[in-house]
């Protein structure tokens, strides 16, 4: 089938990966506190839910993709203390921060965070128990290229969780976020950070695909029970799926 996913569209806001990581260097320092502001705390909740979904098994590997700050790493041990986690983010300055924390909550024996594209995993084929990716595919590339890399990496009957900040559609909600993000973000943002790096949140969330044709990308990577699910409105959707 073809892969309409390498095509780069009119309208993306898909910016090249050296410049994705050069943003992501430049926010990481203020990158937690802007988030929680920016989802009115919100983000820590959908991490937990992604995480619950992961459904770890004991002494399970995982892999978190686009781990930046390490707090979905921190999220699988909170929830499964006897897991293990490699967490993978191009940006060293986002890496660094997570290194930090991983190392006050005494874990850098169980989380590893390291340099690495998921378009180019340095990990075997089948070697993982699950594996996550939160607010990060929406910033890929070539993303069915990225998903079927990570569906190598994963163990036959494992999960792959994806959370990702998604426009809500309807009649309400729609334009509520419309105006949260184009005014209200960019504002808040002017105070605290890079105006630039969060209008860039604004217009990558807004040309994500709708999530029954991002489901679709997941089935022509290879990925099977394939389930949505919309969170807090549909500002954020999990996709949930198996390795075959
Ligand atoms: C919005 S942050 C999310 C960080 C973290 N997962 C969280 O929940 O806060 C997106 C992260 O994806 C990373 N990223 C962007 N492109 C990537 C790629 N090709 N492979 C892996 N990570 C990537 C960025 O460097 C950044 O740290």
């Amino acid at each position: 089938m073809a892969d309409t996913d390498q095509r780069p569209r009119p309208h993306d806001s898909l910016i090249p990966a050296d410049q994705n990581r050069a943003m992501f260097d430049t926010i990481a320092g203020y990158y937690d506190g802007t988030n929680r502001i920016l989802s009115l705390g919100l983000d820590a909740y959908w991490r937990r839910r992604g995480v619950a979904l992961l459904d770890t098994k004991p002494e399970g590997r995982y892999l978190d993709v686009g781990a930046g700050t390490g707090d979905i790493a921190l999220e699988i041990l909170r929830q499964r203390p006897d897991s293990r986690v490699v967490g993978i983010d191009p940006s060293r300055n986002m890496l660094e921060i997570g290194w930090r924390k991983v190392e006050d909550a005494g874990l850098s024996d169980r989380i590893s965070l390291e340099e690495g594209d998921v378009l180019n995993l340095r990990f075997e084929d089948a070697s993982f128990d699950g594996a996550i990716t939160s607010f990060c595919i929406r910033n890929v590339t070539h993303r069915r290229r990225g998903l079927e890399e990570i569906r190598r990496v994963l163990k036959s009957g494992s999960r792959f969780v994806i959370v990702e900040l998604t426009e809500p559609r309807g009649p309400v909600m729609q334009p509520l976020f419309r105006i949260y993000a184009r005014v209200v973000m960019p504002l808040v943002t002017r105070i605290l950070s890079s105006v630039s790096a969060y209008r860039y949140l604004a217009d990558s969330m807004a040309d994500f695909p709708a999530p029954e044709v991002f489901s679709n990308l997941m089935h022509e990577a290879g990925y099977v029970n394939i389930q949505t699910i919309h969170v807090t409105g549909g500002i954020v959707t999990l996709f949930v799926a198996e390795a075959p």
